[in-house]
């Protein structure tokens, strides 16, 4: 009883610290704060801790303090302060600090951003907010001085209001970000991935009336392929017993709802004339959402998913998931993909792939991957970074890997691509995990039941020499999808090991091969045995895909990985050198020999495939 008091007070607080997102940013009236900031960097927080080590948002006034969110200027001559960003070097935003600054590739800690800004609002009564698409790890924000919030978590949004706090001019907004790795947090200290840091995705002041839309949700309602259900969220002083209404014009669809005492209407409207989203058709709706004083739009495609058995069901049929997994990283740059440009590069080489599906590992990526997803036809896994060895007994933890999950259900709850919530991926089988994981499933079932929820589970050999392979992860129970990592040929000895694997997977459910693969430096070739050669990892591919087509619930593959990526666990000089090639396109943009096999394999499934 006591844990759950203490997990409640935890959620209340973190629910208290950052405020509930505003819905559709792309929708609303915004001004962005992309472009050169000011940076100071702080490895031993000199600028938030006095000497005793004590906040200076903890004094009386941390404005007059000594932290450097208050942007103290010297007035008289003998006025001594010891930093000054107006003198400070400049980076750009949005950006991990790691591929724009050489002498930031491995810095871990600290570094304060500044941005000076006027605003002038459009209507003097309008509420005004900051939203940060994210930041990595944990962001103190201020404006003017005044601290607005802390953020943890590095692949999901947040948002401030700032109405009261803005001035006309010379609005500065500092943001300490902080992106040191530690044992409680999420993900924990080892990832094998790149731990760019820094203010990686947009930063936008968002214009709103003073009782807006903030948050709806409208999808079919879970099994129905007729009704659109959900609810419109108003906020602002006239939020209860508020006049809304939902319109969707080319189904000629108009609803008037009225808001109840907590400023929410729920929505339940049938239509028969729905053309259902899909990678073929990724049919999107203007939808229009108005209260008295306002009209969002948003792009929004309906369809159905669901499982059958071993089948995955979009729509009713039932469908293979031709996938690839990738990291949210632009290997031409170097570092942290953040832009609609980016995230055509990404998804446009998954496409040439034969893809219809993409597994965004192992974090929620930036907006516009799922926005591009609607637009051209490609489901998607959006992942929350629970990865390996996480803290499982600790509460804090907890509170922090349900916050990231909700922001992400939260921002992209009504993109029709996106199918799969992850709730983990490889994470070691004990009691306490398995709290923690059907913890993240209850809640996420709760935030949203109409789509999947799976996980990379942890699967083991048995029979002589472990080639009999089952799925023994307890969690199978909660999933909808079994999904597991396997890398026989690569850290399970050789490819030909492929062929002696016999699958003894016991559950009714479908099966997505969440990865495999292995590495080949783009460029190098020889023999089939030899490792790095791109033919060594071709050969693999051509025994992998062989081998799982024996899994009769085998429904989808994600392999590992579509690009090399940025990995300090990969240090084989002349090799990887900090990369980790396990990409079918290398860190040149140029495509390996092993391409070209998935390639093939998928172009030749048939189009709603089981698995032959
Ligand atoms: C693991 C893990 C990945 C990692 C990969 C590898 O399965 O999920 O994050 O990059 O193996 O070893 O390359």
């Amino acid at each position: 009883m006591l844990k759950r008091l203490i997990l409640f007070l935890l959620l209340f607080l973190i629910s208290m610290g950052a405020e509930s997102l505003i819905q559709n940013l792309p929708g609303r009236t915004t001004t962005s704060l992309n472009g050169i900031w000011n940076y100071i960097v702080d490895p031993y927080e000199n600028g938030y801790y006095n000497y005793r080590y004590t906040p200076f948002d903890d004094y009386a006034d941390p404005s007059k303090s000594g932290g450097y969110f208050a942007n103290q200027k010297p007035v008289n001559p003998w006025d001594r302060v010891e930093y000054d960003f107006e003198l400070s070097e400049t980076i750009n935003v949005p950006g991990d600090w790691n591929s724009q600054k050489e002498k930031l590739y491995y810095y871990e800690g600290t570094i304060w951003y500044k941005k000076s800004f006027d605003y002038i609002r459009e209507a003097a009564d309008n509420r005004v907010f900051v939203h940060f698409g994210a930041a990595n790890y944990q962001a103190d924000v201020y404006l003017n001085g005044h601290k607005l919030g802390m953020h943890k978590g590095g692949f999901t949004p947040f948002n401030y209001e700032i109405t009261d706090l803005l001035k006309t001019h010379d609005n500065f907004l500092i943001v300490k970000v902080d992106n040191k790795r530690k044992k409680d947090e999420v993900p924990t200290v080892n990832t094998d991935w790149w731990n760019f840091g820094g203010l990686t995705r947009d930063v936008q002041i968002v214009e709103v009336p003073e009782t807006f839309v903030k948050d709806y949700f409208v999808q079919l309602a879970k099994d129905s392929k007729r009704t659109l259900a959900g609810y419109i969220q108003l906020d602002g002083v006239d939020e209860t017993n508020r006049k809304v209404e939902l319109l969707i014009p080319e189904l000629k669809l108009r609803k008037k709802l009225k808001t109840d005492d907590l400023g929410r209407a729920e929505l339940n409207i049938s239509s028969k004339r729905i053309t259902y989203w899909s990678p073929e058709n990724p049919k999107l709706y203007d939808v229009i959402i108005k209260s008295g004083t306002e009209e969002i739009h948003d792009q929004i495609g309906f369809r159905t998913i669901q499982t059958k058995g071993a089948d995955i069901l979009l729509n009713g049929e039932s469908i293979f998931l031709k996938g690839i997994s990738l990291h949210e990283e632009n290997p031409l740059r170097g570092g942290r993909a953040h832009s609609m440009e980016d995230a055509h590069l990404l998804l446009g080489w998954a496409k040439e792939l034969g893809c219809n599906y993409v597994r965004l590992a192992h974090y929620p990526h930036n907006e516009y991957m799922v926005r591009l997803a609607d637009e051209i036809g490609m489901l998607v896994w959006e992942e929350n970074p629970v990865y390996w060895t996480i803290s499982w007994e600790n509460e804090q933890t907890y509170a922090t890997a349900q916050q990231q999950l909700s922001e992400v259900i939260s921002r992209d709850k009504n993109r029709a691509s996106v199918i799969i919530w992850s709730m983990a991926n490889e994470t070691p089988v004990s009691d306490a995990r398995m709290d923690f994981l059907k913890k993240l499933h209850d809640f996420t079932l709760q935030q949203d039941e109409t789509r999947l929820i799976s996980a990379a589970l942890e699967m083991h050999g048995e029979g002589e020499d472990g080639l009999t392979r089952k799925i023994s992860d307890p969690f199978a129970e909660y999933v909808d999808v079994l999904s597991f990592n396997q890398y026989i040929g690569w850290y399970d000895g050789l490819p030909e090991k492929c062929d002696q694997i016999k699958w003894a997977i016991d559950q009714d459910k479908p099966v997505i091969i969440s990865e495999f693969g292995g590495g080949a430096l783009q460029g190098l070739h020889g023999d089939s045995l030899t490792i790095w050669t791109e033919e060594f990892q071709e050969y693999l591919y051509r025994e992998s895909i062989e081998m799982i087509q024996r899994i009769p619930q085998l429904r989808g593959a994600t392999p590992w990985i579509l690009v090399d990526f940025h990995s300090p666990r990969r240090v084989l000089p002349g090799i990887q050198d900090g990369w980790n090639r396990k990409g079918l396109i290398g860190s040149n943009g140029e495509k390996k020999k092993a391409f070209y096999v998935l390639q093939n394999y998928y172009t030749n499934l048939p189009k709603h495939s089981k698995n032959k």
